[in-house]
């Protein structure tokens, strides 16, 4: 993969902090441990926010404490030794990394510079989107690649090679991605996978269906119907101004569309005849106290990953393979989904997969939309924009001038810097900017500038774009009709 990552996890070879009330490596190991499970109870007795963001800082700062005193990484079950024998690929119990989380309602990591993103290809299983695959994209649709594939950031695959092999044979295939719905409020984040998406579409030539999980979001939220529906079309016009081509995208409502369409129930059916409450236990966590609607609701986000779903646009075939870009912590939903695929003599929909987009505070955790100052919102002023920049952007620069211009900052921890491996499209000049600011040369100031420029153009343009999508529109977006494309 490209050096432009942010994500190369490094050493926080700076950090001076002294280690308090623990003076061997195995008080602190156990201090370590006890932190750990307080961390994990107060996730799991959804604690508030605060609490819960002090005991991650906490185990942070431990973890950091641990590596200075051992040279050691901290490693769950592994107490510390005197020559590293933690085994690299050991059954963590919990995570990608041990203290990762990452599910569709949870994304946190104790890792300044975020999950770690090879650990969560292992623990799911899917595969690497590496050079030669990225290479072999460009060859097959014949463009540049996409600067999210180019520097990573979707990192991770299933079955993409079958999906361009069939592609070179004139087999095409057709995209599907989603949105659950849960506030007018879209941020940045919420845009990659459709960025990616719309490029996709564009260079392939290919139908897509985007589905929006109004259902999903009553089912989990404290809202009712009627706003949860709501949220669906308003978030539609964000996702009709990324530019999709009306004439190949059909856009959903599950509220809406389920009722309509026999097709589609069948297919949710006979999905839910597959699998067993005992799986989607193990996959998604439920409990006896889940109510039945959520136990039954991965059906339904499977279910547009089968072509006859949709028989407006594919009439009755079945066999048209799916494509679905999405963030990672969507895979559980489609790890179910293509275990019941043979089963039910349908194509195994294949994947590619997203990092998370990271708070302005750091990448420990992914934007909410439910924290204002977690995010740059898509309806943000320019001024808005500014302020929470500068304000709220974890910097990996130093505390002074002259510290920073003489040991220069840390790119990989940076936010601003992470921003713009996401939104500058230039590789040179974002290559300048991570030696400028390792070296000390730039500021974090100047750095902060550099994306406040590269955001307030784009979010206004969006503004712009998002302007001009009548009712009307979103109308014809969200019709069931045929689509334009040869397969
Ligand atoms: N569950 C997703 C969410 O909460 C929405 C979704 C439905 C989705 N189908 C999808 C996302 C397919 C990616 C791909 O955001």
């Amino acid at each position: 993969m490209t050096d432009l990552s942010p994500y190369r996890v490094k050493e926080m070879t700076d950090y001076q902090g002294d280690v308090e009330g623990a003076s061997t490596p195995m008080e602190l190991y156990e201090k370590l441990s006890e932190q750990g499970g307080k961390v994990r109870s107060l996730k799991s007795a959804e604690a508030d926010k605060a609490e819960v963001d002090a005991a991650v800082q906490l185990l942070l700062q431990l973890k950091m404490d641990y590596k200075q005193m051992t040279g050691q990484d901290y490693k769950a079950g592994c107490p510390p030794s005197v020559n590293d024998a933690a085994p690299n690929n050991g059954p963590a119990a919990d995570g990608a990394g041990e203290d990762d989380t990452v599910d569709p309602w949870t994304v946190s990591t104790t890792n300044a510079t975020g999950v770690d993103y090879d650990k969560l290809i292992v623990r799911f299983g899917s595969s690497k989107i590496d050079q030669e695959l990225v290479d072999r994209i460009e060859k097959v649709c014949g463009q540049k690649p996409h600067r999210f594939l180019r520097r990573g950031i979707f990192f991770s695959h299933r079955d993409m090679h079958q999906v361009l092999d069939a592609y070179e044979k004139h087999q095409s295939f057709y995209l599907y991605t989603g949105r659950g719905p849960s506030s007018e409020a879209m941020h940045v984040g919420h845009l990659i996978p459709f960025i990616f998406t719309k490029w996709l579409q564009d260079v392939f030539d290919i139908p897509l269906v985007i589905q929006l999980t109004d259902d999903e979001k009553y089912l989990w939220k404290d809202l009712t119907v009627e706003e949860c529906h709501g949220y669906a079309i308003e978030n539609t016009k964000d996702i009709i101004a990324c530019g999709f081509d009306i004439n190949k995208t059909f856009i959903f409502s599950d509220l809406d569309y389920m009722g309509s369409s026999p097709e589609f129930y069948r297919n949710v059916v006979k999905i839910q005849k597959h699998v067993t409450f005992n799986q989607v236990k193990g996959i998604f966590g439920f409990t006896d106290s889940d109510c039945i609607g959520k136990i039954s609701f991965p059906a339904i986000q499977a279910a547009p990953s089968f072509s006859n779903s949709f028989p407006h646009i594919f009439g009755s075939r079945q066999d048209i393979q799916c494509l679905i870009p999405c963030a990672i912590d969507q895979d559980p939903y489609f790890r179910m989904t293509r275990d019941v695929a043979p089963r039910i003599g349908y194509p195994k929909p294949a994947l590619l997969h997203s990092t998370f987009f990271p708070a302005l505070q750091g990448a420990q955790t992914k934007m909410s939309a439910s924290d204002a100052n977690s995010s740059i919102f898509l309806t943000d002023t320019p001024k808005q924009i500014k302020n929470k920049v500068n304000k709220h952007a974890f910097s990996g620069g130093k505390d002074t001038v002259e510290e920073h211009r003489k040991y220069g900052g840390n790119a990989d921890v940076d936010v601003c810097f992470m921003y713009l491996t996401f939104f500058l499209e230039d590789d040179e000049q974002l290559e300048k900017i991570r030696q400028d600011y390792t070296s000390g040369a730039l500021l974090t100031g100047e750095l902060k500038k550099i994306l406040i420029e590269t955001l307030q153009p784009m979010i206004a343009q969006h503004q712009e774009r998002r302007k001009q999508v009548t009712d009307e529109l979103v109308k014809q977006f969200m019709t069931p009709r045929p689509l334009n494309f040869n397969l």
